[in-house]
């Protein structure tokens, strides 16, 4: 009887640890691959922070492009609370740097190649 709770608790143990992996990859792998296609936008250097498509452009204190996927589980940020970027979902929060301030997302955000015009009026975002 004993042998056999114990094939039950690591049968279990083993069936939630496969769909916790097979959860994760699905769910996560369109924020680890790049299409390698080319966004252009126009750019505003003095807007702080601007919110576009799926991608987040912070000026200052430099010119950062992250992807505005959460890295929780992806939903799209769009908004901030005061000096913060807000996930919309589950409330986890990031600094203006792409760093994780409060989960449940634990990794920071994705930073996309980008290169600004040289006229400094359009932005684009490579991914
Ligand atoms: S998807 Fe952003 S906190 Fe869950």
């Amino acid at each position: 009887m004993k042998g056999r709770r114990t094939f039950l608790k690591i049968a279990i143990t083993g069936a939630v640890a496969f769909f916790v992996f097979v959860w994760n990859k699905l769910t996560l792998q369109h924020l680890r691959t790049s299409s390698g296609k080319q966004h252009t936008f126009p750019f505003n250097k003095n807007k702080t922070v601007a919110f576009n498509g799926g991608f987040i452009v912070v000026t200052k204190p430099e010119i950062r492009v992250f992807s505005a996927h959460c890295t929780h589980l992806g939903c799209k940020i769009d908004k901030m609370q005061g000096d913060r970027l807000v996930c919309p979902c589950h409330g986890s929060e990031y600094d203006l740097e792409g760093k994780v301030l409060k989960g449940p997302a634990y990794r920071d955000l994705t930073e996309m190649k980008a290169s600004i015009s040289e006229d400094a009026t359009t932005l684009t975002i490579e991914g």
